[in-house]
């Protein structure tokens, strides 16, 4: 263990000198490793971790998303479909547990534990692209990743509100015109952006039964609909009797905006995912609505991502 976490150092300490650099919107500075940005804290050590000494089992379950996709979101629903026979809805773990402590981010948790010790299924999350995720887990035909992305626009504007209440004081601020064109041209935490997405979209259509791409608005616009899709792609499709009881809705209410909002545990909690940084659960949480970048961004700035869009989707046979 120990001479593991030696080498890591070691390797991080080395690649950093060589990495190219750029701001970052909540970190000062992001490192581009393989072709994505990176903050350099243990996050990034917990990277080369997780790509150098993770082993991937057939039962594995991955939660894959760039930031502010909806991930929060599909955490919950993914933990209480996965768990549905273990707790019933009146006591259950998501009513006083965070989101993000019911399945934990593999880069920052293996970094301090054992994971080679979780029962199956293992759930994971990662914001990793796909390139980037251990090759155990790309080339094993059984596990599953589940991917959530969201419009652009949506994405850029839940960032920015983001960054600025994690920004740490000490550091300049970061206007949203200096943040939007940084965003443009593909430097943001886990970014690029639409590289992130088109990475996820092409390996799903290679592999089907593997990967499952989601989308935030789809989502939102049919929860039900979604919630059933992804218990049948996970193995643990919902019977007519569960279906007829109502135990989607029930899902589907518990994990709601509105519900994981009004809990104690989502206003005043925290999550750690690395030991030494500590996020209010509220900081992910903030409107949950599609289509609130229209309030923020000019038509300029409108203008401008639309036309990235396009021209990155181009021939892909993606549309979000
Ligand atoms: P907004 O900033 O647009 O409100 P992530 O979880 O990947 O960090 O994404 C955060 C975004 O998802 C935020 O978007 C947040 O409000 C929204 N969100 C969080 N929980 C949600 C829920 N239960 N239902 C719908 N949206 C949710």
């Amino acid at each position: 263990e120990e001479t593991v976490h030696e080498e890591i150092n070691k390797r991080f300490e080395e690649l950093i000198a060589t990495l190219p650099s750029d701001r970052g919107f909540i970190a000062p500075t992001l490192f581009n490793y393989q072709g994505f940005w990176y903050p350099p804290i243990s996050v990034f050590k917990g990277v080369l971790l997780m790509q150098n000494h993770f082993k991937a089992r057939p039962t594995d379950i991955f939660l894959t998303s760039s930031l502010k996709s909806g991930t929060t979101w599909l955490k919950a629903i993914m933990f209480s479909t996965m768990n549905r026979f273990k707790f019933d809805f009146a006591s259950h773990p998501l009513l006083t547990t965070g989101p993000h402590d019911c399945i934990p981010h593999l880069a920052a948790y293996i970094t301090d534990h054992d994971v080679a010790a979780m029962p199956p299924p293992r759930l994971f999350a990662s914001h990793s692209a796909y390139p980037l995720l251990p090759k155990s887990v790309r080339e094993s035909s059984d596990c599953k990743i589940v991917y959530i992305c969201r419009n652009p626009k949506d994405v850029f504007v839940s960032l920015y509100f983001f960054a600025m209440k994690l920004r740490p004081p000490m550091l300049p601020p970061i206007s949203m015109e200096e943040a939007f064109d940084l965003f443009c041209r593909g430097v943001s935490e886990f970014g690029p952006y639409f590289e992130h997405v088109l990475s996820y979209w092409k390996a799903s259509l290679e592999s089907p039964q593997k990967i499952l791409l989601l989308k935030y608005e789809e989502m939102r616009n049919d929860t039900v609909k979604h919630v059933k899709q992804l218990a049948e792609f996970l193995g643990k499709p919902f019977s007519a009797e569960e279906e007829r009881e109502g135990v989607i809705e029930e899902i589907v209410k518990l994990c709601s905006f509105e519900k994981l909002t009004s809990l104690e545990v989502n206003k005043t909690g925290k999550v750690a995912f690395v030991p030494e940084i500590l996020i209010g659960n509220d900081n992910f949480f903030r409107k949950g609505q599609v289509g609130d970048s229209t309030n923020h961004l000019t038509p300029e700035m409108i203008e401008r991502l639309d036309k990235i869009t396009e021209e990155k989707l181009k021939g892909t046979g993606f549309t979000f």
